[in-house]
């Protein structure tokens, strides 16, 4: 069974994978976590240049300073920016390494995958946020994740909804928030993701759940918990 969860930044989804794997394992489930990107040594790579360009990149720079292979790297400008559709590429990079040698195999040996962002990420971030839910561009997102990831789906999907103002005072309040979208992308970018996450929750009403992320943190980790033992039930009905 895969589960993911899905939402803008600062909506609780890495507390609330968390909770549930703890509340999967202690009902003697076997089930584990993982984020994207990253999880596996190339997507962690791609995660640290897609999040941290400012960091990632000058040290590469450093390491690879006087190899043969690289005589101009010196001469290449400190440019942190990408074209949208590079980003697009790195994140399904990122993924069909994830989903070959993580995802496939854990879900063979009988485990029950939790994600911390999956394919509804790129629809929303970089359909929604970098090309405006374009239908050509959306279209070919689809089907670009479903190269990265053939014939794989989430079972549910949490999708935890909490509005961009609410985003906005949560990463005011905390430590960090430095990560590349954070600091580049401004409020309306941020309102096309969610508008994207909920046209996909509204497409597909049977996987996603949307879940009011602005509730009470046990509240929201209960709901969850049910919703998955339901499902995880009627699996083992139909087995
Ligand atoms: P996070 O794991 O801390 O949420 O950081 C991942 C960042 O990458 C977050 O800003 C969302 C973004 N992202 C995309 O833009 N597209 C994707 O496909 C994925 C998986 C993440």
């Amino acid at each position: 069974m895969l589960i993911t969860f899905e939402g803008i930044e600062c909506s609780g989804k890495g507390t609330q994978a968390q909770l549930l794997l703890q509340a999967l394992i202690n009902k003697q489930y076997p089930a584990i976590l993982s984020r994207e990107p990253g999880g596996v040594p190339y997507g962690e790579a791609l995660r640290a240049l897609l999040k941290h360009p400012e960091l990632t990149l000058p040290a590469i720079w450093r390491e690879l300073r006087g190899h043969e292979d690289f005589p101009d790297l010196k001469l290449l400008p400190y440019e942190f920016s990408r074209s949208s559709e590079c980003e697009l590429f790195m994140f399904l990079a990122a993924r069909a390494e994830f989903v070959n040698s993580f995802v496939r195999p854990k879900l063979a040996q009988g485990k029950i995958v939790i994600l911390d962002r999956f394919l509804d990420s790129t629809r929303a971030y970089q359909g929604g946020g970098r090309f405006y839910s374009h239908p050509d561009k959306i279209s070919l997102i689809s089907q670009m994740n479903r190269l990265a990831s053939p014939g794989l789906n989430p079972d549910i999907t949490f999708f935890l909804n909490i509005s961009v103002a609410e985003m906005i005072q949560r990463q005011q309040s905390k430590r960090g928030g430095d990560a590349f979208f954070e600091r580049t992308c401004n409020k309306s970018f941020f309102e096309r993701v969610r508008q994207e996450y909920l046209t996909i929750a509204q497409e597909a009403p049977e996987r996603v759940v949307v879940i009011d992320g602005a509730k009470d943190i046990n509240k929201i980790n209960a709901q969850i918990v049910h919703a998955t033992e339901i499902r995880l039930l009627s699996r083992y009905t139909e087995d």
